[in-house]
């Protein structure tokens, strides 16, 4: 199978897992994984752990597995309590970093607007930037799917064409498939990862397009990732259940590994 934006698995703990668990998911890891997963360079994991693990993570991961902070101020620094700055992820080697997740929009306040602005601020700092858009339950019944990514890649995601090596990452999360359970269907994931795509050719460019690797969130585990990362359009998956084991994270990189082919 074609897959010429290789594949990436990346891990969203959430708020789980501190220090000690994060040591022996990584120890567990170490043990299993082998290390010619990653020799062609087509497959890329990245873990996503709370703040207070980050170190940690960042310590005891191998060195094919990149480690990403769960959300940054757009400021470098200053009175923003209980946030954190790039140059305080990147004193700790850490240059991933995840973006309007829907959590971080639910419950957090965080809008189109203050997505948009740390994601401009940690590019411009040479992070990576896993950003993520996906519509609610009522908008996909309402038949507003597309409506809603319009907006939210106009308004959120920088421009793109400023970053044309792979460091923005599109991640398609519909909200409704979150921890319920509920998968998109491959057929309902390609659709719009498809849609995506194109919006991206029309606004960006054909290069730009190709180049941007869009990721699939909501509810992915071992046993349907397989299907997923069959659809064309679909570089990868932004996992959150499923990646806090060391076994079952290490089932969905054997799985990327498979559709590399
Ligand atoms: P889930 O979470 O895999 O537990 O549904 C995905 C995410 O929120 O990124």
């Amino acid at each position: 199978m074609k897959k010429p934006r290789g594949i990436l698995i990346a891990g969203n703990w959430k708020m789980n897992q501190g220090p000690r668990e994060t040591e022996q998911f990584f120890s567990q890891l170490k043990q299993m994984i082998r290390p010619d997963l990653f020799q062609k360079d087509l497959l890329k994991a990245c873990v996503i752990p709370p703040a207070v693990s980050l170190e940690k993570a960042k310590k005891e991961a191998p060195s094919y597995v990149q480690i990403g902070a769960q959300n940054a101020h757009w400021e470098k620094k200053g009175a923003f309590t209980g946030e954190l700055s790039g140059p305080l992820l990147q004193e700790l080697g850490i240059s991933w970093v995840l973006a309007g997740h829907s959590e971080r929009r639910q419950y957090f306040g965080e809008t189109d607007s203050t997505v948009r602005k740390r994601a401009e601020s940690l590019l411009g700092q040479g992070f990576r930037v896993i950003l993520c858009i996906g519509e609610t339950r009522s908008e996909r019944e309402s038949g507003k799917t597309e409506e809603v990514l319009d907006r939210q890649l106009s308004e959120t995601v920088p421009n793109l064409n400023s970053y044309l090596d792979g460091r923005v990452i599109l991640a398609y999360e519909p909200v409704w498939a979150i921890g319920t359970g509920l998968t998109a269907t491959p057929e309902q994931a390609e659709q719009v990862h498809h849609w995506i795509r194109n919006f991206l050719h029309q606004k960006t460019g054909l290069k730009t397009a190709e180049q941007t690797p869009v990721l699939y969130g909501g509810s992915v585990t071992p046993e349907n990732i397989d299907s997923l990362l069959k659809c064309p359009n679909v570089d990868g998956a932004l996992v959150g259940g499923a990646s806090l084991k060391a076994e079952s994270f290490y089932a969905l990189l054997e799985a990327g590994y498979k559709a590399i082919g």
